[in-house]
């Protein structure tokens, strides 16, 4: 039989070595800011009932369409891996009865995530994301503060050239008059329109808006936008919403075609976008307002806003502009050895070091010392320890300052302390 040679899933991806720095600051830095805005954290099952996302995110969109991961349990349930954290999230309030807790309860959440999309760059089918929702406040407020809260997050992780786009997408009453209205001038360009867009004008027609078809540019150019049909009530909260981004002196724009991928949208919605080194413009998040979706999935009428970021996009920012300087692992001792004696001395001066919390790297592997020294070198550890044989017998070891050179040789019981001195 031949061997099998395993990889990994199309579309999927390890987060190795040089990443997980990346991958855990950026965790690190969100959870920061979540934390200081008074959100909590969510964990909610991978599985949930099909069902779920179905409703929550719409039958007509992408995601329900076409990319969802679904099975059927032995039981005969069926289940999707979540494709996106909101709908969970909705489940969860509603089942863990937070109506009776203060409201808005803020919520945020990491996590993978499951799209069988069509990989290409910045685009996996198991990618990572994080989020926050707060649910049961209407007030224009809770959306700046929303779009403050990622704002900060990216601006701790040292981002450059973000911009936000914003639009509103009204509510029931005044878009199903203006859905009307466009489906009327859809129509009047049918010809004009690509294959895709002539389904949505009957399924979907907002989502026209997110076609990139050349052949359709013309036609939403010229579309009747939404922001121009609000009703009294959308208008004064996306004018109030705007105002409050403006005290932040956040970077947005209102963009009068976003209309995001997702059902559930109502009122504000917005997109993060990061300019590339190649002026390329490269969505790192986005999310809006989402009054109907509790009361939708069973809930009592709870008006909501939430936002989710894809990690690997961030990573991909960071990359693009050398941020790996600002993420170095905080200085770490190097520890050398040379002979067993000097191998076990090491194993227990290591767990001094531990319970100091003075960061460690050894090579307890290896006995030459040039391969140590090398290594210490290529890490760029300021201190270096070095037990050799004749130190292992006298209980002694010698430390370096990379910095300055000097070495001196103390007493084991002593290092911590000396270290701790720097
Ligand atoms: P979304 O726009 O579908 O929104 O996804 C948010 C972000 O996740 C995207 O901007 C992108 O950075 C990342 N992302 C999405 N799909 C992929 C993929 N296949 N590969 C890599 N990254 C990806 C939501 O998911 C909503 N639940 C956001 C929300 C929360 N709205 C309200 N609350």
């Amino acid at each position: 039989m031949k061997k099998a040679k395993f990889q990994k899933p199309t579309g999927m991806h390890d987060i190795i070595f040089g990443d997980q720095r990346y991958f855990r600051s950026i965790i690190n830095i969100a959870e920061n800011i979540f934390n200081y805005y008074g959100f909590s954290r969510i964990d909610t099952p991978l599985l949930e009932d099909e069902d779920l996302f179905l409703k929550g995110v719409g039958e007509a969109t992408d995601i329900s369409e076409k990319e969802m991961y679904t099975l059927k349990t032995k039981g005969g349930d069926r289940l999707a891996l979540r494709p996106e954290g909101t709908a969970s999230v909705v489940r969860s309030y509603i089942e863990q009865g937070m109506a009776n807790r203060p409201q808005p309860v803020k919520l945020y959440y990491v996590g993978p995530f499951f799209r069988y999309e069509r990989p290409q760059a910045g685009r996996y089918r198991q990618f990572w994301q994080f989020g926050l929702e707060s649910l049961g406040d209407a007030s224009p407020v809770i959306d700046a503060q929303v779009i403050n809260v990622l704002y900060a997050i990216l601006m701790d992780l040292k981002l450059k050239n973000i911009s936000i786009e914003i639009n509103s997408i009204g509510d029931k009453e005044c878009r199903n008059s203006y859905k009307k209205m466009l489906v009327k001038y859809l129509k009047s360009k049918s010809s004009s329109l690509c294959s895709d867009c002539k389904r949505r004008t009957k399924d979907n027609p907002l989502r026209f808006f997110d076609c990139k078809d050349p052949k359709c540019q013309a036609v939403k150019a010229e579309a009747p936008k939404i922001i121009d049909n609000l009703c009294e009530d959308c208008h004064a909260h996306f004018k109030q919403t705007l105002e409050y981004l403006d005290e932040l002196e956040l970077p947005y724009q209102i963009n009068p075609c976003l209309v995001r991928g997702l059902d559930y949208y109502t009122k504000t919605v917005f997109e993060f976008f990061v300019t590339t080194k190649e002026e390329k413009s490269l969505a790192l998040g986005g999310g809006g307002r989402y009054d109907y979706l509790v009361k939708l999935l069973g809930g009592k009428e709870t008006p909501a806003i939430g936002a989710a970021f894809g990690i690997e996009r961030i990573m991909q920012a960071m990359k693009d502009i050398n941020l790996v300087d600002g993420f170095k692992p905080k200085d770490r001792v190097f520890l050398a050895q040379i002979g067993s004696l000097a191998k076990s001395k090491s194993l227990v001066l290591m767990e001094s070091l531990r319970k100091a919390k003075i960061p460690v790297v050894e090579s307890l592997g290896k006995d030459s010392l040039k391969i140590q020294m090398a290594k210490a070198s290529r890490i760029g550890s300021k201190f270096i320890i070095i037990i050799g044989q004749k130190e292992a017998i006298e209980n002694l070891a010698i430390i370096k300052n990379m910095e300055t050179g000097r070495q001196e040789t103390v007493p084991l019981d002593q290092v911590v302390a000396k270290i701790k001195k720097g």
